[in-house]
């Protein structure tokens, strides 16, 4: 615990969780270097460190109270070291956390973050552990941290936070809160911020992003907010995420065909293949459903890529229901696919539910499902051999001999080429396609009107 009068001067963040989780690690990493601090490379040399957590599966939250107990290690010695844990599952156990971990000093959910110059005032002067996890409606995020984006090429920008749908497996409503949007005009400073910083590509974070609203009469939604993200000078890309598939309009899907900075990419997770399981997670659409949006989706985006979440074993799927879903997996083919084991979370719906499916048979499951879409991934990838793709540079690969980037369908490629076409849209042509990434060669510089095909007029409703 910090004594009277002691102000920390670097600090270090661990992230886990979603990428809403990160959005919010770097706005306490852009509030903290405002207030003087300086991030640290590592745990041992900082004197502050938050660990923001996630709580959505177990793994996660087994992942939280890992990286807390090697913290608390070396908060054992240096006791000055001040040691929060905030994000999600800080609020989900809140004070129970610092009874249990007594070597943490503060505990913040995650509509608390804006608090944390406060409470570290509060510490500094010495009055005692902090703990706050109210979920009251408010998202305000200062502005005023300019330049923290130089050197990225990407960035995110959180959209709203919360949600209201209350699927019956899932966590979030209750550590995230209600739905709450964030002013347009607040998320369109932040935009051209980060593209003044040099930012070339934007993905717009949410819950349920489609649910986006603002104004009296609702005058502000979803697709219109993209289109006025979308035509900001300077900007190459625009992306979002996660989208619902009740809530995806015609007029979201007519984005695709109108936004030219617009990626052809779609995040939208089906959770099941098999419409009694998708009732029982109260999702609100039904397999035919699902696979009728991918379809109007695919004939007004022909090259769109169509990415997933699902969860295997969920109370009372049978044998037959699991075969519904990878039937559904085989028929859509999947850009690439999150699968997951369903698992209980305190307080929901499902965790009642009283037909739970064994951890061996989930297990089993699991691995059925992704050996599928192994083979399915790398045949699409297999199936870009020889193409010529758009891709925006972002830096070195990991092994350092190569440049990184990734494709308007969020496909990684990798290449031989240079260093000053970081941050430039190139054209590659893919060479091999492997399953989790290409690997390609340098043909020249891309248009960076970005549009990649002409595509032809829909045939249905969408016009
Ligand atoms: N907002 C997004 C996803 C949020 S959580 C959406 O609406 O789809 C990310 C993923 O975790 C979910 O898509 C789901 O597949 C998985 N997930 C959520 N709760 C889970 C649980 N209790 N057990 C297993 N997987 C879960
Ligand atoms: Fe969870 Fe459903 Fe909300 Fe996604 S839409 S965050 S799965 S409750
Ligand atoms: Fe996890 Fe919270 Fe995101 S529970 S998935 S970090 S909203």
């Amino acid at each position: 615990m910090a004594k009277g009068g002691y102000v920390p001067k670097t600090f270090f963040v661990i992230t886990m969780g979603c990428q809403m989780n990160e959005y919010d690690s770097d706005f306490l990493a852009r509030t903290l270097i405002h207030d003087g601090f300086l991030p640290s490379d590592n745990p041992e040399s900082a004197d502050l460190v938050l660990i923001n957590t996630c709580t959505v599966r177990d793994k996660p939250e087994q992942k939280a109270f890992s990286a807390l107990g090697r913290m608390g290690v070396i908060k054992r010695r240096k006791p000055d070291m001040i040691l929060g844990m905030v994000g999600c599952l800080a609020q989900q156990y809140g004070a129970k956390l610092l009874k249990r971990f007594p070597q943490l000093d503060l505990v913040l959910g995650p509509r608390e973050l804006s608090r944390i110059q406060d409470v570290l005032k509060s510490l500094g002067q010495g009055r005692g552990k902090v703990v706050a996890t109210d979920l009251g409606m408010e998202m305000s995020r200062p502005l005023s941290f300019r330049h923290h984006f130089r050197g990225r090429i990407t960035g995110s920008i959180s959209i709203m936070n919360g949600c209201n749908n209350f699927c019956s497996y899932c966590i979030v409503p209750f550590v995230r809160g209600r739905e709450i949007s964030r002013p347009p005009e607040e998320i369109l400073i932040e935009a051209e911020n980060m593209i003044s910083d040099g930012i070339k590509e934007i993905m717009l974070l949410g819950q349920n992003v489609n649910s986006y609203q603002w104004g009296k009469k609702d005058n502000w939604n979803f697709p219109s907010l993209i289109r006025e993200v979308g035509k900001l000078k300077g900007l190459l890309r625009l992306r979002f995420a996660t989208s619902h598939p009740k809530d995806v309009s015609f007029e979201l899907i007519r984005c695709f065909r109108q936004v030219n900075t617009l990626c052809p990419h779609l995040h939208l997770p089906f959770q099941a293949g098999s419409t009694r399981i998708l009732q029982r997670m109260k999702r609100d659409y039904t397999r035919e459903e699902y696979m009728e949006l991918v379809d109007n989706l695919r004939e007004v985006r022909p090259d769109i890529a169509i990415t997933s979440d699902v969860m295997v074993g969920f109370p009372g799927e049978t044998e037959k229901d699991f075969e519904m879903t990878l039937d559904l997996v085989e028929r859509i083919r999947f850009d690439a696919l999150f699968s997951f084991k369903y698992c209980d979370r305190g307080g929901t719906l499902a965790a009642k539910m009283s037909d739970k499916v064994g951890e061996k048979e989930k297990a089993s499951r699991l691995s059925v499902l992704q050996e599928l879409q192994k083979r399915i991934s790398l045949e699409m990838n297999k199936d870009l051999e020889m193409k010529q793709l758009d891709v925006l540079v972002e830096g070195q690969s990991k092994r350092g001999d190569q440049l990184t980037g990734r494709t308007g369908t969020n496909k990684v490629v990798n290449f031989t080429g240079d260093i000053n076409k970081i941050g430039s849209l190139v054209k590659i042509k893919i060479k091999h396609g492997f399953q989790n990434s290409l690997l390609g060669e340098f043909s020249g510089d891309a248009n960076p009107s970005f549009k990649t095909e002409v595509l032809a007029p829909p045939s249905t409703v969408y016009t």
